[in-house]
């Protein structure tokens, strides 16, 4: 295996300078579910409450980061050919979401060092993958700068609103491997929300929002 030697650099702004500045602390808020349970809607609708509240706030969302960073193979192969897009294109098996959620790990890392509180809706359906998030971004063991926010809508209910059609066709045999109908979603065992995703969005938003306050992340 090759190796590579790469030196850490300490930045010469730190992530408390940044949150003087902002007068608000960074974090990650990780919000996970089935696919329509609801994360993106009242993921958007916190980031917009704390918009208004002139915090910086920003969404990455699955469906959003899936057509950039992580591209799937099919999207990849035209500008860079096969082999790069089988090496480095993101699908939907289990290592595959792994890599995704490891890379927005990373980035959602960068963000929170940014001093933003960083939102991020995936599905992420390993509670392997989650924790390694929540490994990277909880080091000193004291700040809490991983929240987890389980969006715990039942399938039924998902599986009726069908936003992308996907339930469908996955039920059709069209979709392999789709989250709670024949992959695995392996719910949080401890996170620091559950919100019932039957109640209205706003309702969900605002105690995520109350939430933030509560721990000292916003005022
Ligand atoms: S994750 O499992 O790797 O975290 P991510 O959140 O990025 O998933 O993307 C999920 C979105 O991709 C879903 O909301 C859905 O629209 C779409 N999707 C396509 N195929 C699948 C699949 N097999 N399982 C789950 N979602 C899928």
């Amino acid at each position: 295996m090759e190796k590579v030697d790469v030196v850490w650099h300490q930045q010469a702004v730190t992530l408390a300078d940044r949150e003087r500045l902002n007068d608000h602390q960074g974090c990650v808020v990780w919000f996970t579910g089935l696919s329509g349970c609801g994360k993106s809607t009242v993921a958007n609708l916190v980031d917009r409450a704390l918009f208004e509240k002139s915090v910086r706030s920003y969404l990455l969302d699955g469906d959003n980061v899936r057509h950039g960073l992580n591209q799937s193979p099919e999207m990849l192969t035209e500008q860079h050919g096969e082999e790069f897009a089988r090496r480095f294109g993101v699908g939907f098996g289990p290592q595959d979401r792994e890599e995704n959620i490891r890379r927005i790990g990373a980035l959602a890392q960068l963000f929170r060092d940014a001093g933003m509180i960083t939102l991020a809706a995936f599905v992420s359906p390993y509670r392997k993958d989650r924790d390694l998030v929540r490994s990277l971004l909880e080091t000193d063991g004291e700040k809490q700068d991983f929240i987890e926010v389980f969006v715990d809508t039942p399938l039924e209910i998902c599986e009726q609103r069908d936003p992308k059609g996907l339930y469908k066709k996955a039920r059709a045999g069209g979709i392999k491997g789709f989250t709670g109908i024949d992959a695995p979603y392996e719910a949080p065992l401890n996170p620091e929300l559950v919100l019932q995703g039957e109640l209205p969005a706003e309702q969900l938003a605002s105690s995520v929002v109350e939430y933030l306050s509560k721990v000292g992340k916003i005022k």
